[in-house]
């Protein structure tokens, strides 16, 4: 840090004090961070945001100061004043930035007293989240948040540096907004002077770039603030930080370009260790193949095979009914695991949670197959599966046997609690690929397609055959982590209608909902694409953090609430009055 201007109450700071200052002043502020008595000396270790620093009490220096040494606690904040001295050999901390050095102090003034914290600062040990979240701003006086929370604002500041130096201007967008589709839930905000209407927090600032380029501002971004009201996970949260990006005349290569030297920075700069640009691009289908997701973690491999038409007209029912019936067979080879029986039941676990009945795991001894299943199979269908698989002796296959939709993402999941389970993740160093090739469309909840990244991505192939369409996207995953995902947008009315038409809105719906954009696009709209990236995720990664609520200052719980300030809480009876909303009883508690 750049030395602060000197003042009554600091000219340095603590974690930059050492052997060149040694005999000089210093005036020093911050928290008591530890406080030990010493055989007749007081020693307390300073914390400000640069670090630490050790503070010795001598008690023949003025009996009044000591005495005040003495009083001092944990978390009180104070200002002290005296000579840099090097400490003896003996008492040198290598654990500690300045632990060569000491300030003698010869003047202290106890600026503010604290409570006792209700969990310590000074250590890392495990506290419970609610707490920690309730008193925010104790944990984030913790070197774990304040690393995190440093390393964000890094982050951020290579981003606008990549992008300024490329002549992107960040222009700002409204949080005040109507509903901008992304697939979650919409928060809603009603509106006072006109009562019954509502405003939408926006998803992302999706139509807003989009608008920007026909404008003709052809380079935007905005570290913005998205809202979605969907269920929470480690990686989710109701508002969360994207870094959006917006170019005109462009196509996919000069987009992923811009990203890769944009996040290729941004992870060099936290010494996060990946593959210089460029990053594999992995179609779609094979991702969902060989990796069971379109965010595939390829830290490890036990990679996924489709065994079906190895292992079609088997006596083995269960396989050939899904066959028959136009389901599928995959594969993985987890290894030479020895699973108890109760640990492959909790195989079973993992698929079902999403769709799949079961795992039929299968040992492979002798060259051969062992187990009940064995007898099901001929020895070239074995032989023929051992090879896809490259099996020998002792390994444990899992077979998941399914519908399309259902197989690959179940034994995608299997394969990530294996590589967890199995540990080999520790150490596995890390990977950044692009997943391309996307179908445009998916089966909706209802029946009907719906957009598979934002029904403003621009579709590939024939629009008369809409369930084989493919779109201009692009998403970027690290270490399995989703970080970004754009597309090259649709830039003529005609084709908006008609995606509109296909994920079931009409033609009154599509202008009612999304009128402003139609129009634009009438006006001469440039070709252009964009992605967003998901910064609280990105820092998370950079950070090794689990979830990203360790790297934002203020997230909410699991359940979207604050502990900290109560919100979610009710409104005023007149608030409710003003906006014109009646409020219904609350549901009867869950029994
Ligand atoms: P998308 O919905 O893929 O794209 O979002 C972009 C990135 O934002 C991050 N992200 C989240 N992070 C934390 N909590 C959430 N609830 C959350 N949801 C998404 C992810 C994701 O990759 N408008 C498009 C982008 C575009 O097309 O340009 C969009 O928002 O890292």
């Amino acid at each position: 840090m750049r030395p602060p201007r000197a003042n009554a109450l600091r000219d340095a700071w603590c974690g930059e004090l050492g052997d060149e200052q040694v005999g000089q002043q210093a005036r020093v502020a911050g928290w008591v961070h530890r406080r030990r008595d010493h055989g007749g000396l007081i020693f307390i270790d300073l914390r400000d945001r640069s670090g630490l620093l050790q503070l010795v009490f001598h008690p023949e220096t003025d009996p009044e100061l000591f005495a005040l040494a003495e009083r001092l606690r944990p978390e009180h904040v104070i200002s002290a004043t005296g000579e840099l001295l090097r400490r003896d050999e003996a008492n040198v901390n290598p654990e500690m930035a300045t632990g060569t050095v000491e300030l003698s102090v010869s003047g202290c003034e106890q600026l503010a007293a604290s409570e006792t914290p209700p969990f310590p600062i000074d250590e890392d040990g495990p506290v419970d989240e609610v707490t920690r979240l309730k008193y925010r701003w104790l944990d984030l006086r913790r070197a774990a948040m304040a690393e995190a929370l440093e390393r964000r604002s890094q982050v951020t500041t290579t981003m606008r540096q990549v992008l300024e130096e490329r002549d992107f201007i960040e222009v700002e967008t409204p949080v005040l907004t109507r509903s901008t589709p992304e697939g979650a839930r919409d928060f809603l905000v009603p509106s006072r002077m006109a009562p019954g209407d509502w405003y939408a927090l926006p998803q992302s600032p999706q139509l807003f770039k989009q608008l920007l380029m026909v404008a003709g501002f052809e380079r935007y971004f905005q570290i913005a603030r998205c809202f979605r009201d969907e269920d929470l996970r480690a990686d989710r949260q109701p508002e969360f930080t994207q870094l959006d990006i917006e170019m005109s005349f462009v196509e996919e290569d000069d987009v992923i370009e811009l990203s890769e030297a944009v996040m290729g920075e941004v992870f060099r700069n936290v010494g996060f260790e990946l593959a210089p640009p460029p990053w594999e691009r992995i179609p779609w289908d094979e991702a969902m193949l060989r990796y069971g997701s379109d965010r595939p973690d390829r830290r490890f491999g036990m990679e996924i095979v489709d065994v079906g038409p190895r292992l079609d007209g088997s006596e083995f029912k269960v396989f050939q009914s899904v066959l028959d019936s136009g389901g599928v067979v995959r594969a993985l080879n987890a290894g030479p695991r020895e699973m108890s029986r109760s640990e492959l039941e909790s195989l079973n676990e993992v698929v079902q949670r999403h769709g799949a009945k079961a795992v039929a795991p299968i040992v492979v001894g002798d060259g051969g197959w062992t187990g009940n299943l064995a007898r099901f199979f001929t020895d070239s269908q074995v032989a023929s599966v051992n090879e896809a698989l490259g099996a020998s002796d002792g390994d444990l296959l899992c077979f998941v046997a399914d519908s399309a939709a259902v197989a690959p993402v179940a034994i995608g999941a299997l394969r990530i609690d294996l590589a967890e389970r199995f540990g080999l993740l520790e150490g596995a160093g890390h990977d950044a690929c692009w997943v391309v090739d996307f179908p445009m469309f998916e089966a909706g909840d209802g029946g009907g397609l719906t957009a598979l990244h934002h029904p403003f991505t621009a579709p590939l192939g024939d629009l008369d055959d809409p369930a084989a369409l493919r779109s201009r996207a692009y998403d970027l995953t690290v270490d399995g982590v989703e970080i970004g995902g754009g597309s090259i947008r649709i830039s003529t009315p005609e084709v908006q209608e008609r995606v509109f038409e296909i994920i079931g809105l009409d033609a009154g719906e599509a202008r009612e909902r999304f009128g402003f954009l139609l129009d634009a696009l009438r006006f001469g709209a440039p070709p252009h694409g964009g992605i967003a990236f998901g910064l609280d995720r990105i820092v998370a990664l950079a950070c090794g953090r689990e979830s990203i609520r360790d790297v934002i200052a203020f997230p909410k719980t699991a359940s979207g609430s604050d502990p900290l300030t109560g919100a979610p809480g009710p409104a005023e009876p007149q608030q409710l009055r003003d906006l014109g909303i009646r409020q219904a009883p609350p549901p009867d508690p869950k029994p």
